[in-house]
């Protein structure tokens, strides 16, 4: 539905750079993989597509961040992004971050707001 809120997960689910929760967006006229994490205490969340080639970036279903826990990586080719804003901090991305979606942590839960969306995988 355009325009509202789409309740994601739990927010107990979401562990401070712990594994994140994939789902899907519709977003021009074709279903996307997106996903969301947490850091530094907020729900962040980005369509599922590295900055170099357009592959989703978990080495295995939710697990998005780096060994440190203070970036995010691709599992193809090691490109870094920051988790809060998507921007690449190094590796192929060359400059090219992720693209993020509007969420918001509310009485325990997480939605997507104002995104066209389809229901989780
Ligand atoms: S596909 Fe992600 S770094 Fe190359």
């Amino acid at each position: 539905m355009a325009g509202s809120e789409r309740l994601i997960c739990a927010a107990s689910e979401l562990a401070e750079g712990g594994r994140g929760v994939r789902f899907e967006i519709e977003r021009h006229g074709q279903t996307q993989a997106a996903f969301v994490v947490r850091y530094d205490g907020k729900p962040y969340a980005f369509l599922n597509q590295c900055g170099h080639v357009p592959v989703e970036l978990d080495w295995q279903p939710g697990e998005f961040f780096d060994t440190s826990r203070l970036y995010l990586i691709c599992s193809t080719h090691g490109a870094l992004y920051h988790p809060r804003s998507g921007h690449c901090v190094g590796g192929r991305c060359a400059g090219r971050g992720l693209i993020s979606l509007p969420v918001v942590e509310r009485d325990g839960q997480v939605y997507l707001l104002h995104t066209l969306t389809t229901e989780s995988p």
